[in-house]
């Protein structure tokens, strides 16, 4: 019985002392606009993790035919990152998958959202944190700030099937 006890307290405490990371934009009701300047946001205070790599994907294989490394290595303390408008330019789904994963190992998810891509032009959701980085798909002062952002972090594509080990050997990667 206390052994039960000691057990089930031991349990709580590892499940409370566990760090959490969630994506935190986009989301299922923040999307993103194709070709425009667009915010991922998430939980870097409580993430237990140092850097990701940024993964699309999409249950539509017409749209996307399988993971997408969208953004190679992110890290943490970043807290977002300034998805640029050539990133951006995805095809209009409300299918995405996105993805923060062991830039070791892509099937290797921490955390993942659902979230749309609306065609340029669109409007972002008043609540999201996209909304303030810019309204439309022009490049203005947001792009200006997103490109001291995404100079923290490297930003390349991917091709689709291309396994990160081999894009660490091309060099695709900065790891
Ligand atoms: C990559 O991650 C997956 C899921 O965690 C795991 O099953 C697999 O063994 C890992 N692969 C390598 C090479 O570490």
């Amino acid at each position: 019985m206390l052994g039960r006890r000691i057990l089930a307290a031991v349990a709580f405490v590892s499940a409370c002392a566990q760090a959490q990371l969630s994506i935190t934009n986009p989301s299922p009701s923040s999307w993103w606009v194709s070709g425009a300047v667009n915010t991922l946001a998430w939980t870097c205070g409580t993430s237990p993790y140092s850097a990701y790599t940024v993964v699309l994907s999409n249950s539509d294989s017409a749209i996307l035919s399988g993971a997408l490394a969208l953004i190679a290595n992110v890290p943490n303390f970043d807290c977002s990152f300034t998805v640029n408008e050539q990133q951006s330019s995805l095809q209009v789904s409300s299918t995405y998958t996105l993805s923060l994963a062991n830039i070791q190992n892509l099937t290797d998810v921490y955390a993942s959202t659902q979230f749309e891509v609306k065609a340029a032009g669109s409007v972002y959701p008043t609540s999201s944190a996209s909304s303030s980085a810019t309204g439309t798909s022009t490049a203005g002062s947001a792009s200006s700030t997103s490109s001291s952002k995404t100079g923290a972090a490297t930003a390349n594509y991917i091709p689709v099937g291309m396994s990160m080990a081999a894009a660490l050997v091309l060099g695709l990667v900065v790891a």
